[in-house]
């Protein structure tokens, strides 16, 4: 099975650490006593979502970033970004064979600068599609789809949590059908092929089903990519992951049987991401009740709103956001940020857990390089850490992190890890002499992470 050859989860370990540590880190940060299942007033929707074991984010347009009112709401309230419109197919490859990943890499670098977790949105798409893939049909289509899949994530490895490797794939109404698009008729199996290519491409990231409308648990529309979910993971088809895309403006409304839905699609195996929140004129009730429905599913992992300022939004008339156009908090901000203050905080990890052994005025062996630490930006829950290596152009670079710290998010490198999750080998992969990584404290805010070696070659 696809599945059982993946390697060591990035992701799946960083979900863990999430659950278990931000909130602990921002407390013991605060010297605040944590009791499992304590609430405590987080001021922030990212630091409650954290404590919660989720994260809280956001849509993010990079040409915003340029906007201080913008980056400020973002960087204070969010830990979660996906990219609206910048890594969508037209955006990425907008001529076949050449890639433009400026905006892109512009979005991660924000991320990784803030410690925030990267939604990849979409590999594979009927909209949004460049004109060359528009006019292709058959297997020059399809072949040209697997590439975009493989080159696209592959060139983001290591940076992208989860991916939403296909988008909106099923028809609307009572039909339960696929959509019909250019990639439907390449064949019924293009769905899987692109989740294949994807895991191929980045084995650690998640992969996740995307679509809009399967909110409610009785529409034929929600049954249907259920029966696709409950079909791949039966046949081994490398899937980890649904996100319900959310928009309830417009055309449908915050159902009553939400939780129902989140918890089916969790019960076969798969987490659950709401990926693209906003509610039409924002009721308070329905973004409280979205939220308390999440944190009542233990595998719905966060929850990302479409927008940040009504002005923000694709549908702005609709003023479906939490902050209105000046960036002020709505009343839908403070029902969000109570219904999650009022969560309940997930168990800690083991607080006991001895730190490492080791002599560490020892000097890490080298063979032919050597590996410099540079301690990097430090939050409440994680901390960065860029390591240069000299002497060499090509090495390995094995590095120690403290049980129960983890690495949640890396870059520069092709990183893997050994059984205990805590070993990590790092290779140069083309992108420089100096890598980086994020740590989760986990509960740990002292330790910091240990070079074993530095191999050249
Ligand atoms: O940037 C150009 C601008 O230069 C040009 O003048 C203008 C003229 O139309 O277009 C601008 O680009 C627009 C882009 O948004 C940025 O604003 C595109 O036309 C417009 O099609 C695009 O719309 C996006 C839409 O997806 C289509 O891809 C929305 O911003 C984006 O919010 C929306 O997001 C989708 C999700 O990806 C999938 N789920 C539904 C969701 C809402 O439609």
């Amino acid at each position: 099975m696809a599945n059982s050859s993946r390697a060591p989860g990035r992701s799946r370990r960083l979900r863990t650490a999430l659950v278990v540590s931000a909130a602990v880190g921002l407390l013991a940060t605060a010297g605040a006593v944590v009791l499992p299942g304590s609430a405590s007033a987080a001021s922030t929707l990212g630091a409650s979502a954290a404590e919660r074991g989720r994260y809280f984010g956001t849509a993010v347009a990079v040409s915003r970033l340029n906007d201080s009112a913008y980056t400020t709401i973002l960087n204070r309230e969010f830990n979660q970004v996906t990219a609206e419109n910048e890594m969508k197919i037209d955006a990425l490859q907008p001529n076949q064979g050449q890639f433009n990943y400026g905006n892109g890499d512009r979005l991660v670098q924000h991320a990784r600068s803030q410690g925030m977790l990267v939604r990849g949105h979409t590999l594979a798409w009927h909209a949004q599609q460049p004109g060359w893939m528009q006019n292709m049909s058959g297997t020059t289509l399809r072949n040209a789809m697997l590439n975009h899949v493989t080159q696209v994530a592959t060139h983001y490895r290591g940076q992208i949590e989860w991916w939403d490797v296909v988008n909106e794939a099923f028809a609307d109404g009572s039909s339960g059908a696929r959509r019909d698009s250019n990639l439907q008729r390449t064949g019924n199996d293009w769905i899987e092929a692109a989740f294949r290519a994807a895991r191929q491409a980045d084995p650690n990231a998640d992969l996740c089903y995307n679509d809009y409308n399967i909110d409610n648990w009785n529409d034929a529309k929600t049954q249907a990519v259920y029966r696709m979910v409950q079909d791949f993971k039966n046949r081994g088809v490398p899937i980890d992951c649904v996100g319900l895309q959310s928009h309830f403006t417009g055309g449908s409304n915050y159902p009553s049987n939400y939780r129902t839905t989140l918890s089916s699609f969790a019960a076969l195996g798969v987490d659950v991401h709401i990926t693209e929140l906003d509610i039409r004129n924002a009721p308070s009730d329905a973004y409280r009740n979205v939220v308390n429905d999440c944190l009542a599913v233990a595998r719905c992992k966060g929850i990302t709103v479409w927008g940040i300022r009504d002005s923000d939004s694709w549908r702005s008339s609709e003023s479906p956001l939490l902050f209105n156009s000046s960036g002020q908090k709505k009343p839908a901000y403070d029902a969000v940020l109570t219904a999650l203050n009022n969560g309940t905080t997930p168990p800690t990890g083991n607080p006991t857990t001895p730190p490492p052994t080791g002599n560490p005025t020892t000097p890490p062996p080298s063979s032919g390089c050597t590996a410099t630490v540079t301690p990097g930006q430090v939050w409440g829950d994680r901390y960065n850490t860029s390591v240069t290596v000299s002497g060499a152009s090509t090495w390995s670079v094995v590095v120690a992190i403290t049980a129960p710290q983890k690495v949640s998010s890396t870059w520069s490198g092709s990183f893997s890890w050994d059984g205990s999750g805590n070993i990590m080998t790092v290779r140069s992969n083309g992108s420089g002499n100096t890598f980086g990584f994020t740590t989760m404290m986990n509960g740990n805010s002292s330790a910091r992470p240990q070079i074993r070696s530095c191999t050249a070659g």
